[in-house]
């Protein structure tokens, strides 16, 4: 039960009548949307304008759209539809559907969103730490993210192979090698290795020489840099030392994440890293030279840009669309190669139509040549996406920093807000028994759940309402705000529709099994179940886009019309028996379909707060 897919379906017939080019239909059909301003309607179509010039008649799509009014058949879907300005349509849905249609809601498990027609098969690559340094914020927002993502796509029907593409391979373990040889606390490794590996990352980064801020590897001349390069060398070069050492690490460096997974509630199917390739990089180079794709250039091999150049100077290498190393002089291989010998382990392993990569935007340039370069190999049929985000800016308004002491590690930013929660759940219990209400006294661990749900819920929600191009500041206090656009105020919500029913004693499931006749009355009434019918609409929009801000944008929407209803519409006094029921439907709907929004995008509810 999609309104607007309804709305279309009601379209079709009538403009491949007047449409001169019939091809052109599912463009004008896409051309339906919801109102811009919900004075002039629910949903307007504004395919009028290009359908007069298609006609050849561009000067009058308002006659046009009139004419296509009047050749619409009778429905009970629409009320007589309005032409405005140049020959915009708009559409208003008749009250009388609507209260059908939230009532066949009412009944369904899905509240309205169909599966897709044609269920793609998708990859998604998210989280990806680098596993031997503390965990930084940026991989925070691309495992909310990804995990949202990952959700939503499911829902609709779409198989969903996740894949956590770990750096455990990488330079920062030539700095934890190096670390451990010169610097290491024997005693406070041996007592928790994870805390000593973190203190020796830093503690080495701190050992190189002030240069380039942003440059996270340090100078070029730098001799402890060269040191911590060398051991890296070692390592790939299969030296038994480190590569004993790199296996005493990484148990301890995994232990580090799993906590933070769980407590986010993230599942991530596969952890195949950046070492799991290792094998296959010789093969992807030769493979790539043996193509005529990728060439040696001064002893190292390199994949030409699109216009056929090779980098001569590390200048040339940061160009836009530069050529990429595969292999550098010194025989080692890079982040393109190992991503390449990926792609090719994906696409054979798992066959997806689509690969989906949420990483920040600092890596766009990376995925746009690796995308080209992998399109060129012969991976074309293969669609690629680069999900990219924004920072996450500490109060000052700076992106959070791992190196040079900076560490803000993420165990301690949740713990922060799973604290607010706390207080928050504190002082509310306070307020409503000083106002006289019953509280329960709840156990200790119950509560500690809410202020998990809450706290983590906050932070998720936080970052998932913004536009993931933006950047945003991490504020506890505004993340956890009881009365705006947060996870807290849906929750609220959420756990206010099942006091209704607790406390009266009422058991929801009727308004499921056999749901009663709709009425809508008051025009607050009537906004809210039009508004509950638009939760497949957020849905479609949040995956056509891979954008999960769609679904908060809807809850904000749908938590303002409920209140607006709460204000004007006695629930358990309405008037007469039906409209109660009528009523309690909706409430009762409300928190469904917050409940499962929420879940969508990895929130827990709790049903009392
Ligand atoms: N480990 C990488 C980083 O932190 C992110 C990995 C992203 N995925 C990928 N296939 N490159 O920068």
């Amino acid at each position: 039960m999609n309104l607007l897919h309804q709305i279309r379906q009601l379209f079709a017939p009538v403009l491949s009548e007047l449409a001169p080019d019939a091809v052109k239909v599912p463009d004008y059909l896409a051309m339906v949307k919801p109102a811009a301003n919900a004075e002039h309607g629910d949903y307007q179509a504004n395919f009028a304008m290009p359908l007069a010039k298609a006609l050849n008649r561009p000067k009058e799509a308002q006659q046009i759209a009139k004419e296509f009014i009047a050749k619409l058949p009778p429905n009970d879907v629409l009320e007589e539809p309005t032409v405005a300005g140049p020959g915009f349509i708009n559409l208003r849905v008749k009250p009388g559907f609507v209260a059908k249609a939230v009532r066949q809601v009412a009944a369904d498990e899905r509240l309205g969103v169909e599966p897709v027609a044609k269920p793609r098969m998708f990859v998604i690559d998210y989280s990806g730490p680098n596993v031997a340094k503390p965990l930084h914020v940026g991989h925070l927002r691309s495992t909310i993210i990804g995990d949202a993502l990952t959700r939503i796509l499911r829902f609709l029907g779409h198989t969903v192979i996740t894949d956590n593409h770990l750096g455990d391979w990488g330079t920062q373990f030539g700095i934890l090698l190096y670390g451990y040889k010169h610097h290491r606390d024997a005693a406070a490794f041996a007592a928790d290795p994870v805390r000593e590996l973190s203190r020796l990352y830093v503690h080495v980064r701190g050992l190189f020489k002030k240069g380039d801020e942003d440059d996270e590897e340090g100078p070029a001349d730098d001799p402890v840099k060269k040191a911590c390069q060398e051991e890296t060398a070692k390592l790939h070069g299969g030296d038994p030392e480190n590569v004993a050492l790199w296996k005493l690490f990484m148990p301890a460096c995994l232990a580090m994440l799993q906590p933070i997974y769980d407590r986010l509630g993230v599942k991530i199917d596969h952890a195949l890293g950046e070492s799991y390739y290792n094998p296959m990089l010789p093969g992807v180079v030769e493979d790539m030279v043996a193509k005529g794709i990728a060439f040696e250039s001064k002893g190292a091999v390199v994949i030409p840009n699109a216009k056929g150049m090779i980098p001569r100077t590390e200048e040339e290498q940061k160009k836009e669309d530069p050529p990429a190393i595969v292999r550098k002089r010194d025989g080692a291989f890079t982040y393109t190669t190992t991503d390449l010998a990926t792609i090719e382990y994906r696409a054979e392993t798992w066959k997806p139509d689509t690969i989906l990569y949420v990483v920040d935007a600092r890596q766009a340039l990376h995925f746009k040549t690796l995308f080209a370069q992998a399109r060129r190999w012969g991976y074309d049929p293969v669609e690629f996406q680069h999900i990219s985000f924004g920072s996450i800016l500490d109060e000052e308004g700076k992106p959070f920093q791992t190196r040079k002491g900076q560490v803000v590690e993420l165990g301690v930013l949740l713990d922060r807000a799973v604290n607010c929660g706390l207080q928050g759940y504190r002082t509310s219990y306070e307020e409503r028994t000083a106002h006289g209400h019953d509280v329960p006294d709840l156990s200790d661990r119950t509560i500690q759940q809410i202020a998990e749900a809450v706290g983590i819920g906050a932070v998720k929600y936080a970052d998932l309402s913004q536009n993931r191009a933006s950047d945003y500041k991490f504020d506890v206090a505004k993340m956890l705000a009881t009365d705006g656009n947060t996870a807290t105020y849906m929750q609220y919500a959420y756990a206010r529709c099942c006091a209704i029913f607790r406390r009266e004693n009422i058991d929801p499931a009727r308004f499921r099994t056999s749901p009663p006749v709709v009425t809508l009355v008051e025009p607050a009434e009537r906004a809210l179940a039009f508004q509950l019918l638009r939760f497949p609409e957020a849905v479609e929009a949040a995956a056509a886009d891979n954008l999960p801000h769609q679904i908060t944008s809807y809850l904000w929407d749908l938590a303002k019309s409920y209140s607006v209803f709460f204000e004007n519409c006695p629930v358990l006094k309405a008037p007469t028996p039906d409209l109660r029921d009528s009523r309690l439907l909706l409430v009762d709907l409300v928190g469904r379909v917050i409940k499962q929004a929420l879940d969508l995008l990895g929130i827990r509810t709790v049903e009392r707060m």
